[in-house]
């Protein structure tokens, strides 16, 4: 799976925890260090040493929910993520369309519905969620 953000996977610790998402049973921590941290910063506030010089720059994913009247914006974050929302090729973040390949988890996304979500998708979401201040 070297393919996911492969020039930014060098962080190469925790190795094994997210690259192979054989089980249900992924860590979004790990994959949030190998993936995110290089711009989102260890703990999400946006200071990761390649957040110098992005134009816009890295969000603070720790006031996701703050900025959201409370409400941590799962789909929202999910469709960051994954591409779905991006409207410009040339935005700063990359897609991470390739997290998509792994086993479905059902997530109810808020209506009470649950849909089939990748798991490492979802639990890079869940990290994000435990991230919140
Ligand atoms: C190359 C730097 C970079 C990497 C790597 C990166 N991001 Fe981002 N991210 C950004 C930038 C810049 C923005 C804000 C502008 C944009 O949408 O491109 C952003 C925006 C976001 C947002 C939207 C926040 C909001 O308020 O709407 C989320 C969620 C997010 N990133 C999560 C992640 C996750 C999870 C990963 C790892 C899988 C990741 N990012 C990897 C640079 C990056």
């Amino acid at each position: 799976m070297r393919r996911i953000g492969a020039g930014l996977a060098g962080l190469g610790m925790m190795a094994g925890a997210g690259c192979m998402p054989q089980q249900a049973e992924v860590s979004g921590r790990a994959l949030f260090a190998e993936n995110c941290a290089v711009c989102h910063g260890e703990t999400g506030r946006g200071d990761g040493p390649a957040a110098a010089g992005l134009t816009p720059p890295p969000n603070d994913l720790t006031l996701l929910a703050a900025g959201n009247q409370g409400v941590f914006p799962l789909v929202a974050v999910m469709s960051q993520i994954d591409g779905y929302t991006r409207t410009s090729p040339d935005e700063a973040m990359p897609d991470f369309g390739a997290l998509l390949d792994g086993p479905l988890v059902p997530v109810d996304t808020g209506d009470g519905v649950f849909t089939p979500t990748p798991a490492p998708l979802y639990a890079l979401a869940e990290h994000l969620r435990s991230l919140q201040r």
